[in-house]
């Protein structure tokens, strides 16, 4: 399997430390903070799992809204994508991790995504990220369901170890 990059976007940290957890379930991914990272650090990679929190109503943590344009003009074409969304379920049910969709959005036809999560086991009313009745990539909740995350990082992982190759 070729290199890994994980982009996380956080505000207070928690997608930054599910970002680390991820890292460690593979045995050749490095880190990045959407914060800093130069597009011209990701281009060597060949898959890249992009994590954001869910802010606002429904909208992309600020500075992978800002990462975003720039990664959209990279060549992706060769490349695999995988996304994860940490949101808040209960106070959000209504738009949870509705920012991943952003990037789904602005990427899905410039690259091929993979990861996508069945919405079973999930408490929310609605969400754009949800796509053919499927999450376009796997939502965590810590505020909620934090008891959940490993289970779901694992099977997740596990999917995403078949689909990059
Ligand atoms: C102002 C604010 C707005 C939020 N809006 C949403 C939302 O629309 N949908 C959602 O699923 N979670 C929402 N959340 C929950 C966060 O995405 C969640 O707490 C997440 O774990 C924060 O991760 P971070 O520390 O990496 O930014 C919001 C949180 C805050 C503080």
């Amino acid at each position: 399997m070729g290199k890994i990059a994980i982009v996380y976007g956080t505000s207070t940290g928690v997608t930054e430390d599910i970002a680390k957890r991820i890292q460690k379930l593979f045995d050749n991914a490095d880190v990045y903070d959407a914060a800093k990272v130069k597009t011209e650090q990701l281009e060597p990679y060949d898959y890249y799992i992009f994590g954001a929190s869910t802010t606002g109503f429904g909208e992309l943590q600020d500075d992978w809204a800002n990462l975003l344009p720039q990664v959209a003009k990279m060549d992706l074409s060769k490349k695999t994508v995988a996304l994860f969304g940490l949101g808040d379920s209960a106070s959000y049910s209504t738009s949870f991790v509705g920012g991943l969709s952003q990037i789904y959005d602005e990427l899905k036809d410039k690259t091929k995504i993979v990861g996508a999560v069945s919405t079973d086991g999930y408490d929310f009313e609605e969400s754009d990220a949800v796509v053919d009745g499927k999450f376009v990539g796997l939502p965590l909740d810590e505020d909620n369901e934090a008891d959940k995350t490993e289970d779901r990082l694992s099977a997740w992982v596990s999917e995403l170890k078949k689909d990059f190759k």
